[in-house]
């Protein structure tokens, strides 16, 4: 009788020490993957031209959400979400390839935005911008 209670608290410490532990360990990778949201995000956004070399992609936050803006290796300038159109992972750029690669499903996006491959059921959303006196402003 006193055992069966003692097995009862174990079983219960046992599983809160569990689930404390998916916890600790979870939430560093969800915050990886996840979109990013209120975190100085802004209607308008102005980064130097100068900052961007041709090949090169800078990750930036944009209307509380992650977003990239793209030099080609061409010299165009383009300006994209960074939340795949899957299940809202943040894509990574690939410099060697020169696309985009989700890293929860495999999905590939070209420097415009395009889907190449995997799940994706749409492109990255294009953000506008404009270049004036060596400043590019997003939005
Ligand atoms: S969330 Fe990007 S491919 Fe699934």
């Amino acid at each position: 009788m006193e055992n069966e209670g003692r097995r009862r608290f174990l079983g219960v410490c046992v599983a809160g020490a569990t689930a404390a532990a998916a916890v600790a360990a979870g939430y560093p990778v969800f915050r990886y993957l996840a979109p990013r949201s209120g975190q100085g995000g802004g209607a308008k956004l102005v980064i130097p031209a100068g900052e961007l070399k041709e090949g090169d992609a800078k990750f930036f936050e944009f209307a509380g959400s992650s977003a990239v803006l793209i030099k080609t290796k061409s010299g165009e300038l383009v300006a994209l979400s960074a939340v795949c159109t899957h299940l809202g992972c943040i894509v990574q750029w690939v410099k060697e390839k020169q696309q985009f690669l989700c890293p929860c499903h495999g999905g590939q996006f070209s420097t415009d935005g395009t889907v190449l491959g995997g799940p994706p059921p749409r492109p990255l959303a294009k953000i506008p911008l404009t270049v004036t006196e060596g400043n590019i402003t997003i939005g």
